[in-house]
C-alpha cells in the first residue's frame, strides 16, 4: 500500500532540494525523497548491525608511481580475497590510476578495507557505496 504525507520544509530549503533533484535526474519529489529514506535506512541498519552481508563499491585514485604502492595494494586486496569479487583498473594519465573494487561480506569487514586504502600513501581518495538487497 502506498502512503502519502505532508511535508512542512522552508522556502530556501525546498529550493534547494528541487536544485538538487533536478541536477541528479528525478522526476519527481516523491521519488528523490524515497531514495534518500532508502538511503538513510540501509546507512543506520549497517550502523547497527556492523556484521550484516553488504555489497559494496569502493573506487579509488592512486598515484602509481609512489613506492610500492601497486603490490601494496594488491597485497591488501589479497587478504580480502573472500570478499572481493571484482576489481576494474583503468590507467587515467601518466601518473594516476582509478581502480573500482567491487565487494561482498560484512558491513564492519568493508570499513576496514576502505580504511586501510585511504591511509595508504599515494591512495588520492577512497569514495566507497553499500546497499543491500534488502529493503
Ligand atoms: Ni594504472
Amino acid at each position: 500500500m502506498i502512503q502519502r504525507f505532508g511535508v512542512s520544509i522552508d522556502d530556501t530549503l525546498l529550493e534547494k532540494f528541487d536544485r538538487f533533484i533536478e541536477k541528479r535526474g528525478y522526476v519527481s519529489r516523491s521519488e528523490a525523497i524515497r531514495d534518500l529514506i532508502r538511503d538513510a535506512l540501509i546507512e543506520s541498519s549497517i550502523e547497527e548491525n556492523p556484521r550484516s552481508e553488504v555489497f559494496g563499491t569502493i573506487t579509488m585514485i592512486y598515484d602509481h608511481e609512489v613506492r610500492g604502492i601497486t603490490e601494496k595494494i594488491t597485497h591488501l586486496q589479497h587478504q580480502y580475497i573472500g570478499e572481493i569479487r571484482s576489481a576494474v583498473h583503468v590507467h587515467v594519465d601518466e601518473r594516476n590510476c582509478l581502480e573500482v573494487v567491487i565487494f561482498h561480506g560484512k558491513a564492519k569487514k568493508m570499513k576496514e578495507l576502505v580504511d586501510k586504502l585511504s591511509a595508504m600513501k599515494g591512495v588520492k581518495n577512497v569514495r566507497f557505496v553499500f546497499t543491500k538487497v534488502e529493503p
